[in-house]
């Protein structure tokens, strides 16, 4: 790391993320390596190219990026960062604890996905509002570094859950702003939302209606999002649908003047160009030797699934699925193999850790059922390991993304890209892909084990011509809005 980073005070393109582009780690004897994340938001900014001066403001998340901020400030060498100006926040650890494990994925998190176990959960008590407390000194950490770095009317854009207080507070003290959030998530609908404190519901809309616009992966969730803001608002917020315009909001804070907030849809696609030549290259090349060979025999067909290991994307049921089907069709015994590519990820929070270990007891019990001296029916994998990800994609015959909610699933638009001999995609109606991609999939009810299955059944047996007429429109409809625009078409709409 080094202190060369320029900031300049005053950039004209903001955005603000809890995750960031890059992150560091503290090698023994001291030295810092950057590592440069992935997913469409890195591929989507780098459009704006090195040579602007935006600005990408983000938390620090571990000790590594603690580490660099301490070394540098906060202000990371472009270099590192792949071509982008980062100011790295050093948030309380305990604070941004609180407002991350606690708010953000324990809470936001579980009402939008649906989450909630309702008999015993949620419970919004003393130790809740300690971690709002926390949420609001985050957020507002985030709204005072966007007011220092931002030019006089700067574009500001704000992206997911994490942030949901950041506009409202940003346009108090800045309103000469032009200001945008993103949901990369689905939005609650507004009987589920109302489990909140009245309160709290209030100061989430609120804080999103501080935007100019406030931006959705699909009509479906932008939806939701509005009725949200009546139930919450009641007579303070007039709902408009303008014959050739975008809908909007017009809100009526007491105390402050009438603010207009427009609802867009934005569907985040995959990135062809960079899928197409990254899933060539010769480490994907090498993984897929590897598979090949826990595959075992060119006639097999493989099932895919790549996932974080996350709750909402219902890895224990697309598993009780394939079990399902092994159970009851036996013709597929020995001629198919599962891989299941599931990446631990937030295992601060004991229900992920849980959830994680089930995974991995299924897949086991379905191995020990079925399994062969010549034949490992699961192939599961939880490194996460991009190169291993793409080559599974090429492999594909059919890819399951069964999630019980989601804001759009890259992966259902990522298969079809790479996959090299066609494939069936089994998709679930919940997922926001599904808007988009319909059509071409073969559409499940997430919870349906029994349908899943047969639905599994379907992809295998789907004729050849028929897998790549659908793979190819399903390919393109995946790839109408690249990251690249997603983002410019945001920026340029705000600009407007
Ligand atoms: C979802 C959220 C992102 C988040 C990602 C990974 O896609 O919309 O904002 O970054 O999950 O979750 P994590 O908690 O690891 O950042």
């Amino acid at each position: 790391v080094s202190e060369r980073s320029a900031v300049q005070p005053g950039a004209d393109v903001l955005v603000a993320s809890n995750r960031g582009p890059v992150s560091y780690t503290v090698e023994e004897g001291g030295a810092l390596t950057a590592k440069r994340g992935g997913g469409g938001l890195v591929s989507g900014l780098s459009a704006i190219g090195p040579d602007t001066d935006a600005v990408w403001v983000c938390a620090a998340l571990g000790e590594g990026d603690r580490e660099a901020v301490r070394r540098t400030g906060g202000l990371l060498d472009v270099a590192e960062t792949g071509g982008q100006r980062v100011r790295m926040l050093d948030i309380p650890a305990e604070v941004h604890a609180a407002a991350y494990n606690g708010i953000a994925n324990s809470v936001l998190w579980f009402v939008h996905h649906m989450l909630y176990q309702t008999p015993l959960e949620p419970v919004f008590d003393t130790e809740f509002r300690a971690q709002w407390a926390s949420y609001e000194a985050y957020n507002t950490a985030f709204a005072e570094a966007l007011a220092a770095a931002a030019a006089p009317g700067a574009a500001v854009l704000v992206q997911d859950y994490h942030l949901a207080l950041v506009p409202g507070m940003l346009r108090e003290s800045r309103p000469d702003l032009r200001i945008a959030h993103f949901s990369h998530t689905p939005w609650a609908p507004a009987e589920y939302f109302a489990m909140l404190p009245d309160d709290i519901q209030q100061k989430l809309v609120m804080g999103l209606l501080g935007a100019d616009q406030a931006n959705f992966l699909t009509q479906r969730w932008a939806r939701a999002f509005m009725g949200c803001c009546q139930q919450a608002l009641g007579n303070d917020c007039e709902a408009l649908w303008p014959r050739d315009e975008e809908p909007y909001l017009r809100t009526f804070p007491p105390g402050l003047t009438a603010r207009r907030t427009s609802i867009g849809v934005y569907g985040l696609g995959a990135d062809a160009e960079f899928l197409r030549e990254r899933a060539f290259r010769p480490d994907v090349e090498e993984r897929l030797a590897a598979l090949r060979e826990q595959i075992g025999g060119p006639d097999r067909k493989t099932i895919v699934r790549v996932d974080r290991t996350e709750l909402s994307k219902n890895i224990v049921r697309g598993l009780l699925a394939y079990r399902r089907l092994l159970a009851d069709r036996p013709q597929w015994r020995e001629r198919v193999v599962h891989l299941a590519f599931a990446y631990p990820s937030r295992q601060d929070l004991a229900v992920y850790r849980e959830y994680t270990a089930q995974v991995g007891r299924l897949a086991e019990e379905i191995n020990a059922a079925y399994g062969t001296a010549g034949w490992q029916p699961v192939v599961l994998h939880v490194k996460d390991d991009f190169a291993r990800s793409l080559a599974a994609y090429r492999l594909a015959d059919v890819a399951l993304v069964n999630p019980i909610r989601d804001g759009m699933n890259l992966v259902a638009k990522e298969v079809p890209v790479v996959s090299e001999r066609g494939c069936a995609l089994v998709l679930s109606r919940e997922a926001g892909a599904y808007q988009e991609l319909g059509e071409d999939a073969l559409g499940v009810n997430p919870y349906d084990v029994t349908a899943t299955a047969q639905a599994l059944h379907e992809a295998l047996s789907m004729d050849d011509a028929e897998r790549s007429a659908r793979t190819e429109r399903l390919a393109a409809a995946a790839t109408a809005l690249p990251p690249a625009r997603w983002f410019l078409d945001q920026l340029r709409a705000l600009k407007a």
